[in-house]
């Protein structure tokens, strides 16, 4: 059994580690070329992400048996600076307007600065994991193709009430689990670990994934001002999570007929007749049971590693972000 003192030290430090490295990518992007974009950029990048991708990828890089995690630094880089980019597309897509706390660029610059800053950020971060072996490039490069997959199929499914949890999952692949997975699997290989630890992390990453867009699709829907984004994005957007699949299946009759007006005629004031809906087809619940699920078996496959702090923290930090509230 792991202190809670001992796992938020060991979280802190690698923590610190990774925000010294960022930072001092800010610092001589400031002074370089690239400066205008990294001025626009810098805001978002620095304002209290969780930082969750850096920090998969460095534990998981020590529980591979890594030994120097410089080695791992340019990853972990890259899983945050690309990660930031797309959220900032994403915030143009979505309409968005607070991320970390903060106006989205989009809102307070306008589209262009926002596409651009994104860009800029992408291709920084891409340069970033470009120094590895080929085969942890080629990963990054596919799990990247995959978001726009993911987004793009999203898109397709707005208003769609027939959407299935099957669509939902290919969806949440593509813009959410790819990234995590792609980072802890490529980690794994930084490590110099086998392809077979590798692929069990890349499965890692997956369950992980999985559970952290079914809780932050819940927090869409019950999550408080902390968040740093407004609750409610994904209703107003007409966005098929998995709790409204659920509900819309599992209602009939009048009772299906009262969502599917709640949710194509959705405003602030109708969120009682939305929650109490949710709550009476049991969606809440099963979400989280589904989040369970994902979580154990995330922590099943990383029970195969062998002993180390690291392999705590990693399961630490699956069970922190199944009770996240930010
Ligand atoms: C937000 O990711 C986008 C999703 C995939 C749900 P995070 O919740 O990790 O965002 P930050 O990095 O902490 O801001
Ligand atoms: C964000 O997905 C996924 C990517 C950044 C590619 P969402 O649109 O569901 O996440 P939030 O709610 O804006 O953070
Ligand atoms: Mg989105
Ligand atoms: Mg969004």
């Amino acid at each position: 059994m792991v202190s809670k003192l001992s796992v938020k030290r060991g979280l802190e430090r690698r923590l610190n580690l990774f925000e010294e490295e960022l930072e001092n990518l800010v610092q001589e992007a400031i002074s370089s070329t690239g400066a205008p974009a990294m001025d626009l950029a810098r805001d978002v990048l620095l304002s209290g992400g969780k930082r969750l991708r850096p920090l998969l990828a460095i534990l998981t890089y020590e529980a591979s048996g890594g030994k120097d995690v410089k080695e791992v630094m340019d990853l972990a880089l890259s899983a945050e600076l690309i990660h930031t980019a797309t959220l900032i597309h994403d915030d143009i897509y979505d309409q968005s307007r607070f991320r970390r706390g903060r106006p989205t660029i989009h809102s307070s610059h306008g589209l262009a600065h926002a596409i651009i800053a994104g860009d800029y950020l992408f291709a920084l971060g891409f340069s970033k994991g470009g120094r590895y072996e080929m085969d942890v490039v080629d990963m990054i490069a596919s799990s990247c193709t995959n978001i726009a997959r993911g987004e793009l199929q999203q898109f397709n499914h707005i208003g769609d009430l027939t959407t299935t949890p099957e669509d939902y999952y290919s969806i949440i692949d593509g813009k959410t689990v790819g990234p995590f997975a792609t980072g802890t699997a490529c980690a794994a290989l930084v490590a110099g670990a086998s392809k077979e630890v590798s692929d069990m992390m890349y499965d890692f990453g997956t369950e992980f994934g999985r559970a952290f867009q079914l809780v932050d699709d819940l927090l869409d829907l019950t999550g408080d001002p902390e968040m740093g984004k407004p609750r409610g994005t994904d209703v107003h957007e007409g966005k098929m999570t998995l709790p409204i699949i659920h509900a819309l299946t599992i209602l009939h009759g009048s009772e299906r007929e009262h969502l599917a007006d709640v949710l194509n005629n959705f405003s602030d004031d109708r969120w009682n007749e939305l929650t109490t809906l949710l709550e009476i087809s049991g969606s809440f619940s099963y979400t989280r049971q589904l989040i369970q699920n994902h979580v154990d078996r995330a922590l099943e496959i990383i029970s195969n590693l062998p002993s180390s702090d690291a392999k705590d923290l990693i399961s630490e930090v699956a069970l922190i972000s199944r009770n996240r509230k930010v």
